[in-house]
């Protein structure tokens, strides 16, 4: 496979041109890699929309991901969500009323501000209350209920597969509901780009999404940023058309080339061996679940490659034993008082399954940590999202919010299904949850 944003650059700097054009740093600099960032030079393409290098390295990626188009962006798919929310708009029948999106709870902020400046309501898909705060599973008859229930149809169904502790969606089922009903699937794939690559492929792709991100950075080498936004077949042309357009409403019109190169040498990685790796290394991810299971810790969620622990049954809160294996030089993605989450790759030091199994057996078995998450509820929606996003803010320590509207959820809190979502009222059982997850101060709408 060719690497034509990758090869450009390198012949950029072969000729050591005299450098009169942005960077302001010219090429040289401490980092090391300023030599190679470079701008929308002649020659170099630009991203939106993009016609040459950027363009041919585009299709490259749209072979290896087996879709219709697949579109870079060089700002995480935090850019991608919102030009997804803008492309199903742009489908929407003429309608008086105002336009919904129907969506899992357990979405990342970005979604929250896409819908904010595209002005979408947002009607939720909960889980089961027993679920907590720590997943989100929708089935396929919730679903097909929560559309009924709709007086339209939505501008189009969303959810976040995988989420960040690692649970995966029903996809096939899901989206044979909206396929039925005629209503687009958008995926928040986030942290699934990898799944292309398995044995047999999990992507939502491949699973029957319509549109679909992936932070190619969160999983694959790419770097910092690298993301892809999927187009499938099944999106009809007049959307599909206006792709670039939508990301660049929302891009910065100065896309890193450090990016656009990483994300181009990912499609030669992702040929040239990646398959494999990725299979034996999924193999012994898959033996370390187990030995661990047998040891005793509780692990969640079936995403191949992240190992989610639940550690309180061993005595220890995720936050501890995130400190502990910190002390032991393991650094971790995430914690909260429930859970430790690692995310893998075939990338990770060979050592290092062998180095996390011996830190954790490292750690005695203490008394089991009876403490749960208090349990799901339902907040008030007091104002749009839009409005609350949109409205001037003040921060406020959460021990005097209840009562206040949440103007911008917190960044992570808890990873799965947001405490409260832009707009929603804080009642004392949000104000508990900012307790037990240790969220002392929060944006709230400012009082006039
Ligand atoms: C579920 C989910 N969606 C979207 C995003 C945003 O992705 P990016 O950082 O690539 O913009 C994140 C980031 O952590 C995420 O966890």
């Amino acid at each position: 496979m060719n690497t034509p944003i990758w090869d450009f650059v390198t012949r950029y700097c072969e000729g050591d041109p005299l450098r009169l054009h942005m960077p302001g740093h010219k090429g040289r600099g401490p980092l090391g890699a300023e030599a190679r960032d470079i701008t929308e030079v002649p020659g170099a393409d630009v991203l939106y929309p993009a016609a040459g290098i950027i363009r041919e390295s585009e299709e490259n990626a749209a072979a290896l991901f087996g879709t219709a188009r697949t579109l870079y962006s060089a700002e995480g798919s935090s850019l991608c969500i919102r030009a997804m929310l803008y492309l199903a708009l742009l489908g929407r029948a003429p309608s008086a009323r105002r336009p919904v999106v129907l969506a899992a709870r357990n979405a990342h902020r970005a979604f929250l501000t896409g819908a904010a400046l595209l002005d979408l309501d947002v009607a939720w898909l909960w889980p089961d209350p027993s679920s907590g705060y720590l997943s989100c599973p929708v089935d396929a008859g919730a679903l097909d209920r929560a559309l009924t229930a709709l007086p339209e149809p939505p501008v189009a169904v969303y959810l976040t597969s995988p989420d960040y502790l690692g649970n995966l969606a029903d996809l096939p089922a899901l989206s044979a509901v909206c396929r039925r009903r005629g209503v687009l699937l958008l995926v928040d794939n986030a942290h699934g780009a990898y799944l292309k690559f398995l044995p047999k492929s999990l992507h939502p792709m491949d699973l029957g999404a319509d549109l679909c991100c992936d932070s190619a950075h969160k999983t694959l080498p790419v770097l910092t940023g690298g993301a892809y936004l999927h187009i499938a077949e099944s999106v009809p042309a007049h959307i599909a058309r206006q792709a670039e357009p939508a990301l660049a409403l929302f891009a910065s019109t100065s896309p890193s080339y450090l990016i656009l190169q990483s994300l181009d040498l990912a499609n030669r990685t992702l040929v040239e061996g990646f398959r494999e790796r990725l299979a034996d290394f999924a193999g012994q991810t898959a033996e370390l679940k187990d030995r661990l299971a047998r040891q005793g810790w509780q692990l969640s969620g079936a995403e191949p490659m992240k190992l989610t622990l639940l550690p309180k049954s061993r005595g220890y809160t995720g936050a501890e034993l995130e400190t502990l294996l910190r002390a032991r030089g393991i650094s971790c993605e995430y914690a909260d008082p429930d859970c430790t989450v690692c995310m893998l790759t075939p990338d990770v030091d060979p050592a290092g399954l062998d180095r996390l199994e011996a830190a954790l057996a490292d750690l005695p078995p203490k008394a089991p940590i009876g403490t749960r998450p208090p349990p799901l509820t339902r907040p008030e929606q007091a104002l749009s999202v839009r409005a609350a996003l949109l409205s001037p803010q003040e921060d406020c320590a959460a021990g005097d919010s209840v009562g206040r509207i949440l103007a911008m959820p917190t960044v992570s809190c808890p990873p799965a299904v947001p405490i409260l979502a832009a707009g929603e009222r804080i009642d004392k059982a949000a104000a508990a949850l900012f307790d037990y997850y240790g969220v002392t101060r929060c944006l709230v709408t400012a009082e006039q």
